[in-house]
């Protein structure tokens, strides 16, 4: 019987909660005039058409095909999305510095991160910015191959079991190291992911990441109260105490370790690199308004770079494995840069990483196709005017990168993996090839995910043959927090001699 009551009144509550949000929202119609969309349903809108992760993508592309590179989408019952691929309202909205705000989608990773770098705004955010930017002057991102070289070493390890199989996923692989990198060189600890894959916390970390996606696009799950029912949410509470009770006793430890120095060393050692270092020593040394952090202050941006700084990279890392796998002439071109840097396996200099020109072009046709981040939002907190295209306040405004890396006016023969197409990149239009965003909210650690990359990728290199899986692997691209394939990414390895 109760069981009966509660099967009843939730899904009753649901539907009159979205009614109640449906006539409450203001109409945006007059704004959107000659901005087009695909066909709406009551209450629910889009959500049924967007509503799958695995077809996400190919949808908006299809309604960049059928209605241009601005178009409506409506999840819920408010009508207040619209969707940008085109060139100059991209520009505007990512190159504006006081208008918009991150969107609403963001707000499902605050229980996590709090208002960290990526979901905060305002004065703090601004503060905590410059605050953070010196953090990845290549003098510390230096310091930082010894981690890409141990990782990458016990990926090696790893990646040696699946040699001679026709095909393996190797996306697995790739994430577990990713996180290793970030933990050790966010928090100075090793969670050893990639030898411990029953880890809690890694366990948690890759919960966490899918329930920010569900929400963002359930048109239920997006709000608070029918959300509090659902399982997600009782998953997100027990994620929750265990990421935050880890990087709360890093940081416990780490202050007190801070505090038993004599504060003549603590400021003569502040953001310089006399002794090796990890993001969280830096944060905790920094000052803000001529204040240390709080506690609370540096959990959340230590967790924020766990968050920001591993899928992506894993992402990004594993297609370009992919693209290389799959395309032997660039790869014979690759393999020949390494040989060139590289008499024998030493680990690489800085120098060395600088010098990877040609995998750094592999890379970047990679994430162009494949961007880390398909789809990021942000919301007018004021109306905004970009060209024609009035958008008003509180509405959100989805920069669709994935869109943006094909449009053929940027991109010639734009479905093609040609790295050399960077060549001939002159600069003139920045804004159509936005992997990392681009502008005052760009994404700040660029610089340390392609030297990451670089590392992993060219030891892979040098280790293996990377070959097409058999049979041949066809990606189904599905973009959840980051850009994944719903079949894997499969491919094969063999031992160079
Ligand atoms: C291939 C790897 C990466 C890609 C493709 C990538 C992409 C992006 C993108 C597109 C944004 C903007 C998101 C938005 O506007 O909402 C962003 C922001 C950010 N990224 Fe990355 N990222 C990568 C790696 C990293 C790493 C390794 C870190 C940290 C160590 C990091 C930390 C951040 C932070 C903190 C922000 C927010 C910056 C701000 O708003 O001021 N990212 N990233």
């Amino acid at each position: 019987m109760e069981l009966t009551v509660t099967s009843l009144i939730v899904p009753l509550g649901i539907v009159l909660f979205a009614l109640w949000r449906w006539l409450r929202a203001p109409s945006n119609r007059k704004y959107y005039k000659n901005v087009s969309g695909p066909p709406t349903l009551p209450l629910i809108g889009n959500a049924l058409y967007f509503s799958s992760t695995s077809e996400i993508l190919d949808r908006m592309m299809k309604c960049i095909k059928d209605y241009g590179g601005i178009f409506k989408m409506e999840i819920g019952p408010i009508q207040k999305t619209i969707v940008v691929a085109d060139y100059k309202i991209v520009e505007c909205m990512l190159s504006s510095t006081k208008e918009l705000t991150k969107s609403e989608g963001y707000a499902f990773a605050i229980p996590w991160l709090g208002t960290g770098l990526l979901t905060g705004d305002g004065p703090k955010w601004k503060k905590h910015r410059r605050m953070l930017t010196p953090a990845f002057h290549f003098k510390i991102l230096e310091q930082f191959i010894d981690v890409f070289e141990s990782c990458g070493n016990t990926l090696l390890k790893k990646l040696e079991q699946e040699v001679g199989k026709d095909s393996f996923d190797v996306y697995p692989f790739i994430t577990l190291c990713a996180l290793d990198v970030i933990c050790e060189t966010t928090m100075g600890i090793s969670i050893n992911a990639q030898d411990d894959v029953t880890s809690e916390y890694v366990h948690s970390v890759k919960e966490m990441c899918r329930i920010i996606m569900e929400r963002a696009l359930s048109p239920i799950q997006m709000f608070d109260l029918p959300y509090f029912f659902t399982k997600n949410y009782r998953i997100q509470r027990k994620a929750l105490r265990i990421l935050h009770e880890k990087s709360n006793s890093v940081i416990k430890h780490k202050r007190e370790e801070l505090e038993k120095k004599p504060k003549e060393v603590i400021e003569e050692e502040a953001f310089t690199i006399k002794k090796k270092k990890a993001f969280i020593d830096l944060i905790l040394e920094a000052t803000v308004d001529g204040r240390p952090l709080t506690q609370e202050e540096i959990r959340q941006e230590v967790d924020t770079f766990m968050f920001a700084g591993h899928d992506t990279t894993a992402s990004a890392m594993s297609f370009a494995i992919y693209c290389l796998a799959n395309h032997p002439d660039v790869q014979k071109i690759a393999f020949e840069e390494q040989q060139a840097i590289f008499e024998g396996n030493r680990t690489p200099t800085y120098a060395d990483l600088q010098n990877m020109k040609y995998l750094e072009k592999v890379i970047k046709e990679s994430l162009r196709l494949y961007p880390s981040v398909p789809i990021y939002g942000r919301k007018a907190i004021e109306d905004i005017q970009c060209g024609d295209l009035i958008v008003p306040k509180g509405d959100t405004v989805l920069i669709f990168s994935y869109g943006v890396h094909r449009d053929p006016k940027y991109f010639v023969d734009p479905e093609k993996f040609d790295p050399n197409r960077f060549d001939n990149i002159d600069g003139k239009f920045p804004y159509s090839y936005i992997p990392f965003s681009a502008g005052p909210r760009n994404c700040i650690g660029q610089k340390f995910a392609m030297l990451e990359m670089k590392s992993v990728i060219s030891k892979i290199l040098r280790t293996f043959e990377l070959q097409p899986a058999v049979p041949q692997h066809t990606l189904k691209l599905v973009s959840e927090t980051v850009l994944k394939s719903l079949n894997g990414i499969k491919i094969r390895l063999k031992l160079r001699s």
